[in-house]
């Protein structure tokens, strides 16, 4: 299995968890660490539908919490033909980890696209700039 399905593998795997009851819209994400260990994570919504939290951070922040700091790539997948990339937001806290990592956009019929997060998030802010 090549390195980028192995990733997708884990972001299917966890969006089998996802709970979005009131989207319907299940997402899974995975990251692969520096350290070769992947975490998932899937989209946690909430009645308040504000305090909902995308895959992307649930996988990031398991693996920070982890202990965990380089990564390498990141995946999302989702049941769309229109791949799903991540939020505005989500783009800001993968910069800050991964930098400019691959991102492996995928579907569950096989399709997927890898984007750079320079191309997604181009002119970020960032430790740099304090
Ligand atoms: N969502 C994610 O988990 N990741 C994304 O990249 C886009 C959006 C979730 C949030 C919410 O539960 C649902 O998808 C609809 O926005």
């Amino acid at each position: 299995m090549s390195d980028y399905q192995a990733l997708i593998a884990a972001a299917s795997q966890a969006r089998q968890n996802a709970y979005a009851p009131y989207s319907n819209f299940r997402v899974g994400a995975a990251l692969r660490a520096a350290s070769g260990r992947i975490f998932g994570g899937c989209n946690i919504e909430n009645a308040t539908l504000g305090l909902t939290v995308c895959a992307e951070r649930v996988a990031l922040f398991k693996a920070v919490s982890e202990g965990e700091r380089g990564f390498d790539a990141v995946a999302v997948v989702t049941d769309t033909s229109s791949l799903t990339p991540p939020c505005g937001p989500c783009r800001q806290l993968i910069w800050e980890f991964c930098g400019d990592v691959p991102v492996i956009l995928a579907n569950l019929r096989g399709q997927m696209e890898v984007v750079r997060m320079g191309e997604l998030f181009p002119r970020p802010f960032d430790g740099s700039n304090l």
